[in-house]
C-alpha cells in the first residue's frame, strides 16, 4: 500500500500526451514525456562532457563572493522583463490562494498545457544561459518605471537588524495567513498572489539578496505595504534574522531559487526556513531538474561542481534530482506531500525545433505533532 504522503501525491501537470510521433509539431508542448534509454544516456554523456573540466578554485570563490552583484547586474539589465508571469501558479500551488475558484484568472484547471497552447514562445527564449522558466502570456503585472522610493534603502538596512526585534511587533503581525517568497526577483509570483488571493487576512513577505530586484518589487504599482513587505535578505547569511518570528508562516515559496545557491549551503537554508513555518505549514518549490535542456546546453569550462554551473553573466544554477530535494527537506524535519518531476517537450512549430525541459515540484509540510 502507498505511504500516506505518497497517496496524497497527484499528477497535476498537463495531460496532452504525445502518443503519435507524427503529431509532434501539432502543439507547442507535450506533457509527461517519457525519456528513452538512449536519450537518458545521451544527456548523461553531455553532462559528463560539460563537467569534465571544473573552474579553478579562485574563480569559484569569486562567483560566490560576488553572487549578489551578478544578480543585481542581471536585474539592472532585464528589470522585470525576463521571468514571465505564471498562470500555472494556482493550479500547481492552490495553497497560495486557498479560497480561489478554479475558474478565476482564466485558468481551465488542466495544468500547464492550455496556457502554453495560447502562445508560441516556447523556444528561442534562452539567453546567456538563462532559459525562460515558462512561456509568456498576457501580462498580469502592472509595472511602473518610477525612481526607487525614498524609504527603500532604509528598509533594506533596517530589516536585518531591527524589525524582527521590534518589541514583538512585526509587519504582518495581524494577518491570519502569511506567505513568504524567498528569492522573489522582480515579483512575478508575489503580484499574482496579491491579485488572486483576496483573503483579508493575507500578508505576503518577499525577499531577495538583490537590492535591485527588491526595488523593482517595491516600485511596482501593485505594491501595497498594507498587504506586503519586501525586504533585502541574503539566504546564505545565517546570522541575518528574518522580520517575522519562528512558526509564524503558513507557506514558504522557493521558485527557481535554491538552484542559485552553492550546494553546500542549501541544507542550512532549508532548515532555517522550515523553522519559520507554523506546524502544518508548507514549503513549496519548483526548480530545475537533472538533465534539463539548460544543463545540457552548458559548455565545457562553465561547471563549478557536480551539476552546478555558472552562466555567462556570472549567475549560477544547480540541477536537482528528486532524491536530493527529498533529502534536504526531510533532514529539515519536513514531511513529503509531493515530489514530482515534470518532463515536458516544448516545440517551436515555426522553427521545427524541440526542447526537453525537466522541472521538479515539491511540497513539504511541517508536522503538526512531534515525531517519536
Ligand atoms: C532564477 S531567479 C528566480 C527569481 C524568482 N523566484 C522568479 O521565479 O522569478 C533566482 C533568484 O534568487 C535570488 N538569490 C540568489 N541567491 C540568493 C541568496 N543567497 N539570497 C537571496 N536571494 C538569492 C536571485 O537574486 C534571483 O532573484
Amino acid at each position: 500500500m502507498a505511504a500516506p504522503s505518497e497517496a496524497r501525491e497527484r499528477r497535476p501537470f498537463g495531460r496532452r500526451l504525445l502518443t503519435d510521433p507524427a503529431r509532434l509539431f501539432q502543439h507547442n508542448a507535450w506533457d509527461n514525456v517519457e525519456w528513452s534509454e538512449e536519450q537518458e544516456a545521451s544527456a548523461r554523456s553531455k553532462v559528463q562532457e560539460n563537467s569534465s573540466q571544473l573552474l579553478p578554485q579562485d574563480k569559484q570563490e569569486e562567483y560566490e563572493v560576488n553572487a549578489k552583484k551578478y544578480w543585481d547586474d542581471f536585474y539592472k539589465i532585464h528589470e522585470n522583463g525576463f521571468f514571465k508571469d505564471r498562470h500555472w501558479l494556482f493550479t500547481e500551488f492552490p495553497e497560495l490562494a486557498p479560497n480561489r475558484s478554479s475558474s478565476q484568472n482564466g485558468d481551465s484547471g488542466s495544468g500547464f498545457s492550455n496556457t502554453e497552447e495560447s502562445n508560441n514562445e516556447g523556444l528561442g527564449s534562452c539567453e546567456n544561459g538563462h532559459c525562460s522558466l515558462e512561456t509568456r502570456t498576457g501580462s498580469q503585472l502592472n509595472l511602473i518605471k518610477s525612481p526607487p522610493r525614498g524609504h527603500t534603502e532604509e528598509l533594506a538596512a533596517q530589516n536585518d537588524s531591527e524589525l524582527s526585534q521590534n518589541g514583538g511587533d512585526y509587519p504582518g503581525l495581524a494577518a491570519s495567513y502569511r506567505i513568504l517568497e524567498v528569492g522573489c526577483g522582480a515579483g512575478n509570483t508575489v503580484f499574482p498572489i496579491l491579485q488572486t488571493n483576496n483573503d483579508p487576512g493575507l500578508f505576503v513577505y518577499c525577499c531577495d539578496f538583490s537590492t535591485t530586484a527588491v526595488h523593482l518589487v517595491q516600485n511596482n504599482a501593485e505594491y501595497d505595504a498594507s498587504r506586503c513587505f519586501a525586504f533585502v535578505h541574503d539566504l546564505c547569511n545565517d546570522q541575518s534574522p528574518f522580520p517575522m518570528p519562528e512558526e509564524s508562516l503558513d507557506i514558504v515559496i522557493l521558485i527557481f531559487v535554491l538552484s542559485a545557491i552553492l550546494p553546500e549551503k542549501m541544507q542550512c537554508i532549508v532548515t532555517r526556513l522550515s523553522r519559520l513555518l507554523k506546524p502544518g505549514g508548507m514549503i513549496l518549490l519548483r526548480d530545475y531538474g537533472r538533465y534539463d535542456l539548460a544543463q545540457l546546453r552548458f559548455k565545457k569550462g562553465q561547471c563549478l561542481s557536480d551539476n552546478f554551473y555558472v552562466r555567462g553573466d556570472g549567475t549560477r544554477v544547480y540541477f536537482f534530482t528528486q532524491d536530493e530535494l527529498d533529502h534536504l527537506f526531510t533532514t529539515a524535519g519536513l514531511e513529503k506531500i509531493q515530489n514530482l518531476v515534470d518532463r515536458r517537450l516544448q516545440v517551436n512549430r515555426g522553427k521545427q525545433m524541440t526542447m526537453y525541459r525537466v522541472w521538479i515540484q515539491c511540497k513539504y509540510c511541517k508536522p503538526t505533532t512531534l515525531q517519536p
